[in-house]
């Protein structure tokens, strides 16, 4: 039987659910694991990177779905501060500078996030 991945047709969010500029946390299977993902909206877009630093594999977020933003507007990371810029995720300063953030492609579609297919 030929059943659709359940990743696929499960909304991560919705829109709404992220403020602009703001970042959120949710949950997702990718390939077969569970993952934490940031979430991070600008306008009606909507980019999304595994909550897992590429500096000690830590989370970045303080407490569940709490990120910090630099005056600089860099997601920084909790545990050590290395900052990453918003576009690819990629390390910009501190203990992985030059590293990125693993990304994970997701689309707005009727006001939610999607994972893409
Ligand atoms: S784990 Fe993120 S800076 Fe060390």
């Amino acid at each position: 039987m030929d059943t659709p991945s359940p990743s696929t047709r499960v909304a991560l969010i919705t829109l709404d659910g992220i403020a602009d500029g703001g970042f959120a946390e949710t949950e997702a299977v990718i390939a077969g694991d569970a993952e934490s993902l940031i979430l991070y909206r600008q306008g009606e877009a909507v980019r999304a990177w595994l909550n897992i630093c590429p500096h000690a594999g830590r989370r970045l977020d303080w407490a569940p779905g709490q990120f910090l933003k630099s005056r600089e507007g860099l997601l920084v990371c909790a545990a050590h501060g290395a900052s990453f810029e918003l576009v690819q995720g990629e390390c910009v300063g501190g203990p992985c500078r030059g590293e990125a953030l693993r990304v994970v492609p997701v689309e707005v579609r009727d006001g939610q996030v999607w994972l893409a297919p």
